[in-house]
């Protein structure tokens, strides 16, 4: 399991006490047992990470200043680009109008924020808003995702340590097992963990109290949760496709952090081909730099950002090759629908799950596919955008 912990700058309000479990049970001893200072990223040396950034948390061995690829924090460049702030985050409007209203309320009232579940299409920053709400509340966030909690011990390890108004944030909260679930809800609720000691007739159950605790669960799949681990979060809220204002003000911003000259026009093309996701606007503005800094570019201009779009096969609308493959496969094979997701997904040779949660969604935002009770069906819209890019395909075929 890896264990992600937000450093804040300021001081902790709140001071571990002694861990009523043992040490064997110490999530910092259990898996890999990293300890990573998120907003650094492990490595990074972007303009963004000042110095001492990449701290790992108090106590926590030196080595450790590592992270998984398949963290819930994603890889670590990501992490130096993240807002830390309330007032950093770009877009999401009402989303950070009802968690602000929520911190001051609970900082004046010397309490936990109460638990939130964040759900929305993957990217639109989830685990950003995790950790800037521990940095709001001056608090750590502790960073795990469902799949790294297979044993009842990895979460009764993390809920143990947890200090009072801790943040704890558990990625793809809809894939915990039943176990898991069963352990959170007593903990959630009353800040209390039940644990079954001893087997058959002499099993007993024991209470240990919690550090009260805020949960941020995130999922991209708010409905494949259970009703009664849902209704145990007191804020639940949706993260949307960012507006292209927004996401051209992020693109700005990650450029200033990576010491780049783009154009206002260049970060607007940007901004409009990255399918309304942050996480897809910083990477194509990396990939977009490589171009630049092969070309010997000093400045990155809009013609120079559709250069190595075009490269990466990003269409004028930010759709992708298995974006196209999609509403090819309907068109061509099914005259446009409709299709059941399973068939689709066999035909496309793609999980459906990731299907449903990761390239629908933007082609239904965009009005280019529609979701009906027969299956899934290409719009008039859709149709058009994929003749437009047939139209513009070069013999190399760059965005076929
Ligand atoms: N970088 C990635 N997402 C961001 C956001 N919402 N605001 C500011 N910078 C970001």
């Amino acid at each position: 399991m890896a264990i992600i912990s937000s450093g804040s700058d300021r001081p902790r309000q709140h001071r571990a006490g002694p861990s009523p479990i043992g040490p064997a049970s110490r999530p910092d001893r259990a898996g890999s047992g990293r300890l990573v200072d998120p907003v650094a990223g492990p490595g990074e040396g972007s303009a963004a990470a000042g110095p001492g950034l990449l701290q790992p948390a108090a106590g926590a061995p030196a080595e450790a200043a590592g992270a998984d690829a398949s963290d819930a924090a994603g890889p670590g460049r990501e992490d130096s680009l993240r807002p830390r702030r309330l007032a950093d985050y770009i877009g999401q409007g009402e989303l950070k109008q009802v968690l602000g209203i929520a911190v001051e309320a609970t900082r004046s009232r010397g309490e936990a924020l109460d638990h939130v579940l964040l759900h929305g299409p993957p990217g639109l920053g989830k685990t950003t808003m995790a950790l800037v709400l521990a940095e709001e509340l001056g608090v750590r966030c502790r960073i795990t995702s469902a799949p790294a909690l297979e044993r009842p011990r990895d979460i009764v390890g993390l809920l143990v340590n947890l200090q009072p108004h801790e943040v704890l944030f558990i990625d793809e909260i809809h894939r915990l097992n039943r176990v898991a679930e069963e352990i959170l809800y007593p903990a959630m609720e009353d800040f209390r963990l039940d644990l079954t000691v001893g087997k058959g007739t002499t099993a007993r159950t024991r209470s240990l109290p919690l550090a009260p605790f805020t949960l941020v669960g995130a999922t991209t799949r708010a409905g494949a949760l259970s009703a009664p681990l849902r209704d145990r979060f007191g804020l639940i809220q949706r993260l949307e496709f960012y507006q292209l204002g927004d996401l051209q003000a992020i693109v700005e911003r990650t450029a200033g952090l990576l010491a780049l000259q783009l154009d206002t026009a260049a970060a607007l093309e940007l901004a409009r081909r990255c399918r309304g996701t942050p996480r897809i606007a910083n990477r194509l503005l990396r990939r977009v730099r490589d171009v630049a800094a092969v070309g010997g570019h000093g400045r990155i201009s809009a013609e120079l950002v559709d250069q190595a779009l075009r490269l990466h096969r990003v269409d004028a609308r930010g759709l992708d090759a298995s974006d196209r493959r999609l509403l090819a496969l309907l068109l061509e094979g099914y005259g446009g629908g409709p299709v059941g997701l399973e068939t689709l997904a066999a035909g496309l040779g793609e999980d459906p799950t990731t299907l449903e949660g990761v390239v629908e969604p933007y082609l239904l935002q965009l009005g280019f596919l529609q979701r009906t009770p027969r299956g899934r069906i290409v719009t008039e819209a859709g149709r058009a955008h994929v003749a437009a890019v047939a139209a513009m395909a070069t013999p190399g075929g760059h965005q076929k």
